[in-house]
Parts: structure tokens; C-alpha cells; sequence
């Protein structure tokens, strides 16, 4: 008798690939260094013609997008959690430029299988992003996270990624941040770059901080922003359902959707914490102060008002 097959699951693909991951070596596109599969591929990314309805979410990388995800895609579902299990965020929210060993579909292959208006992840600094979401006025929702904490938030992801460059030393990665030479370049670039253009280009610019401060209140801008409007007890029920506790236990939106082959579990969970000021039990006073410095230093032609406590 002929068994039908079942369609390939994410987790699947991720695991057949097993073998051919690896940390994988960096390549600059137009002096961004990415992961050598993205750089390989650049033509095609960078020719992604999106439709004017999509919406796009931009994140330099640990800096919140996986909890920015699940908040839209609870309000483009009226707060329904069991359609927002329906598959893995990575599915769900295609990450436009990543590329991996087959099978797994890459984000052009995801996209193409979807129809607008789609959800689309970037951690693109802006001037990479592909011309057509300016050109079709799409909507970008960009979230930044205070220097320190997101470093500190890179530094155990880089451990445990297998797909990322060897973080090394904490001191060493500290310099490797300060100077840009981490996947998707510099976070003061990255997060200048949306800031400077966030009215011109209607960006919704959204801080860590804030969201983990009054997840209600930022809730609501998203919504807002989305030309939705959802009744108060549906959004306080995505402020539960996106709570880091609710999340972390979530094997939609975990992460533990990727085999421990490729995120290593045993050496940092994908949620980690998820608190503001976790970067006090990372650096020495001598490397805050030293961190301090050089932040001011490449932050002076900007006045971003980033908090590292709350
Ligand atoms: P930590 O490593 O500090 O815990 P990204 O999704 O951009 O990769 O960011 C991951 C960071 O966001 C991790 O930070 C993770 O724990 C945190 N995070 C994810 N979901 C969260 C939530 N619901 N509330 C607070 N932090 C969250």
C-alpha cells in the first residue's frame, strides 16, 4: 500500500541539514560582514519585491524580534493563541535574507509560498534593506535595545548558535561589538540608521525598554500603527501571551523548534532572560567604563534616548 508522505516540518529540514552546519564564516556585503550563505546570495535578497502590504520587522540581532513577532502576529489574529501555534515563528514570520544548507527553505522560498499581506523578518541595517519595501511604502516596525544588554544578549546566542562565528572571550567579543565586526556589522550604524529615517519613511521605532516597562502601552502603538483596533481585554491578553514566561514555554515561539545540533541548549536557552540590566552582572566596572566611553564617542551625533535600567 503507498504511504503518503507527510509534508516536511521545519524542525525536519533543520535536522536533515545537520551535517552540513557549521559555524559559518563571514563574508562584508557593501562593508556589512554576513554569514557567507546570505553574502552568497546577496542578488537574489536584494532583489525581494515585496507587495505593499507586507509589513516588515527590523531588529539588529537579540535585540527583541522574536517578542515583536509574536505581539503582530497576535494582533493580526485577534489575540487567538492556538492559530499563532499554527507553526514555528521562523515560519510564521519569514527572516528574509537567512539562507542554510537544504533542506531548509530558505526565506525567498518561504515567502513565495505565502500570499500578502505577509509578516516579514530583517535584521538588515537599513541601507541593505531591498529598495522595493521604500518603494512600496510597506510598513517597518523597528525595535533597539540598550547597547549593553543586547551585546550581553549576542554574546550567549553566539555561544550556543552553531551557525554563528565563535564568540570567543567575553573581553574579545566586547571589542569585536564596539567595532562592528559581528553578523549584520554595527549595532550603533544599525540602530542610527533607523532612527534618522524613521519619520521620513514612517518607521514605527519601538525601544526594548519600553515594551518591557508597559507591554500594554506599547501593545497598543503596534496596534495603532497596524490600523487595527482590538477591544482592551484582547490586548490584555496578549500582554500574558507575550510575557517572557508564557513565551519561554511556548514550542512555537521558543526556539526549541531547532534541533539542540544547531541551538545548543545545554549551553544558553534562546530565552535566556529577557530583562533589562542583565549586562551589570557581565561587565567589569573597568569594561563598563571603558564600553561607556567609546559609546559616547560613537554616539555623539545622535541623541537616542536609550535606557539600560528600567
Ligand atoms: P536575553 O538573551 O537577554 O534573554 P531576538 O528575538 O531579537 O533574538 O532577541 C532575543 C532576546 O529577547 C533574548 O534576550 C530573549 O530572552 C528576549 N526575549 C524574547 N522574548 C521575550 C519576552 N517575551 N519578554 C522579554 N524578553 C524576551
Amino acid at each position: 500500500m503507498d504511504k503518503k508522505e507527510e509534508p516536511m516540518t521545519y524542525s525536519d529540514a533543520v535536522s536533515k541539514a545537520a551535517s552540513a552546519i557549521y559555524r559559518f564564516p563571514l563574508i562584508e556585503v557593501e562593508g556589512i560582514p554576513l554569514r557567507s550563505w546570505i553574502a552568497n546570495s546577496w542578488s537574489l535578497i536584494s532583489a525581494f519585491q515585496p507587495d505593499p502590504s507586507d509589513l516588515l520587522i527590523a531588529t539588529y540581532p537579540k535585540a527583541g524580534m522574536t517578542w515583536t513577532q509574536e505581539i503582530v502576529d497576535l494582533l493580526l489574529h485577534d489575540g487567538d493563541a492556538e492559530v499563532c501555534k499554527r507553526a514555528p515563528t521562523d515560519v510564521r514570520i519569514p527572516f528574509l535574507e537567512i539562507q542554510s544548507p537544504p533542506p531548509i527553505p530558505s526565506g525567498l522560498d518561504l515567502l513565495k509560498t505565502m500570499k500578502p499581506p505577509r509578516v516579514i523578518k530583517t535584521h538588515l541595517p537599513i541601507q541593505l534593506v531591498p529598495k522595493g519595501f521604500w518603494e512600496n511604502k510597506c510598513k517597518v516596525i523597528y525595535v533597539a535595545r540598550n547597547a549593553k544588554d543586547n551585546l550581553v544578549s549576542y554574546y550567549h546566542f553566539d555561544r550556543m548558535n552553531q551557525t554563528q562565528p565563535e564568540p570567543g572571550p567575553w573581553d574579545q567579543y566586547i571589542h569585536k561589538f564596539m567595532k562592528g565586526k559581528l553578523p549584520w556589522g554595527s549595532w550603533y550604524d544599525h540602530v542610527k540608521g533607523y532612527w534618522r529615517e524613521k519619520e521620513n519613511r514612517n518607521i514605527l521605532y519601538l525601544f526594548f525598554e519600553d515594551i518591557k516597562e508597559n507591554p500594554h502601552r506599547e501593545i497598543l502603538r503596534i496596534m495603532r500603527y497596524l490600523d487595527l483596533s482590538l477591544p482592551d481585554d484582547i490586548i490584555d491578553k496578549i500582554v500574558q501571551l507575550t510575557s517572557f514566561e508564557v513565551m519561554k514555554d511556548n514550542p512555537m515561539a521558543n526556539y526549541t523548534f531547532i534541533p539542540n545540533t544547531v541551538f545548543d541548549s545545554s549551553i544558553s536557552l534562546f530565552m535566556r532572560k529577557g530583562e533589562v540590566g542583565d549586562w551589570i552582572n557581565h561587565f567589569t566596572p573597568a569594561q563598563s567604563k571603558m564600553f561607556d566611553e567609546d559609546y559616547t564617542r560613537q554616539m555623539a551625533d545622535v541623541d537616542i534616548p536609550f535606557r539600560t535600567s528600567i
